[in-house]
């Protein structure tokens, strides 16, 4: 986006297609009445230098940060995930098997997230999991661990990526419902219940992956697992 020189900039706005055209007082409105949180999207932090690598595992002041950071961002998506900073350890562990992608996200001096990603052959990996600290959330550093985690996958020969995403914050309407009966119907029709929070579906699609199935009851009665894929 560019200034005009009689223009100030003092943060920005994401136009919807559809607005275009419209002054940003007015996209404010329209987003507002969509459900959409458009404060989430003045971001004046972008400004900071963030820099990408894979997780060194010789740094355990990375992987203490690291862990703690993904045990706080955890609960705010699957509150029955990584209970303790000991279960993000493990987590963190756990990606540094071989044939493991991952990438860490460092903001000035700070991580500030990551993201791994484990090859299932035929050329598609699975992406698990992605963590941002909760205190970084909406700086699009979800977005940047996704789009470099996508070229690591493809420069090994990777033309799918696929994840699940947890109902367990019950966010939306596939939670609590018997997902059985039509279980098709019921993703055509997916929606978030707290437009505030969302859901991390609509990160995903926002990042190019499509809804390709749902597992009913995958952690429990009414707590399903929604199913995304992408091809890289
Ligand atoms: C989901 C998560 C990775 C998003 O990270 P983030 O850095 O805040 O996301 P970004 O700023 O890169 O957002 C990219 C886009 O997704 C949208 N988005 C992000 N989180 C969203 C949410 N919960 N609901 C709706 N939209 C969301 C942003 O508004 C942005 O939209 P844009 O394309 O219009 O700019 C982060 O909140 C997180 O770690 N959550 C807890 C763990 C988790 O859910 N991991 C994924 C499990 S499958």
């Amino acid at each position: 986006m560019e200034a005009s020189a009689s223009c100030n900039m003092y943060g920005w706005i994401v136009l919807d297609p559809a607005c275009r055209g419209q002054s940003s007082i007015q996209y404010l409105w329209v987003s507002i009445r969509a459900g959409h949180d458009p404060i989430r999207k003045y971001n004046p932090v972008m400004e900071q230098q963030v820099n990408l690598s894979s997780i060194d595992y010789t740094d355990q002041q990375l992987l203490a940060t690291l862990a703690s950071l993904s045990h706080k961002s955890s609960q705010t998506h699957s509150p029955n995930w990584l209970l303790t900073v000991d279960a993000a350890m493990q987590e963190l562990q756990r990606a540094s098997e071989e044939g493991i992608l991952t990438s860490v996200l460092v903001e000035a001096d700070t991580p500030r997230g990551w993201i791994a990603a484990e090859p299932q052959g035929h050329g598609s990996w699975e992406i698990h999991p992605l963590l941002v600290d909760p205190a970084a959330s909406g700086r699009g550093y979800g977005r940047i661990l996704v789009e470099d985690i996508e070229r690591k996958m493809r420069s090994h020969g990777g033309i799918a990526a696929f994840l699940s995403t947890s109902g367990a914050t019950h966010s939306t309407n596939l939670s609590d419902v018997d997902l059985y009966k039509d279980p098709m119907e019921a993703l055509r029709n997916i929606r978030v219940r707290d437009h505030t929070h969302g859901h991390a579906y609509q990160f995903w699609q926002r990042v190019g992956f499509t809804i390709v199935g749902v597992i009913p009851d995958a952690e429990g009665f009414g707590v399903p697992s929604i199913h995304m894929a992408k091809r890289l």
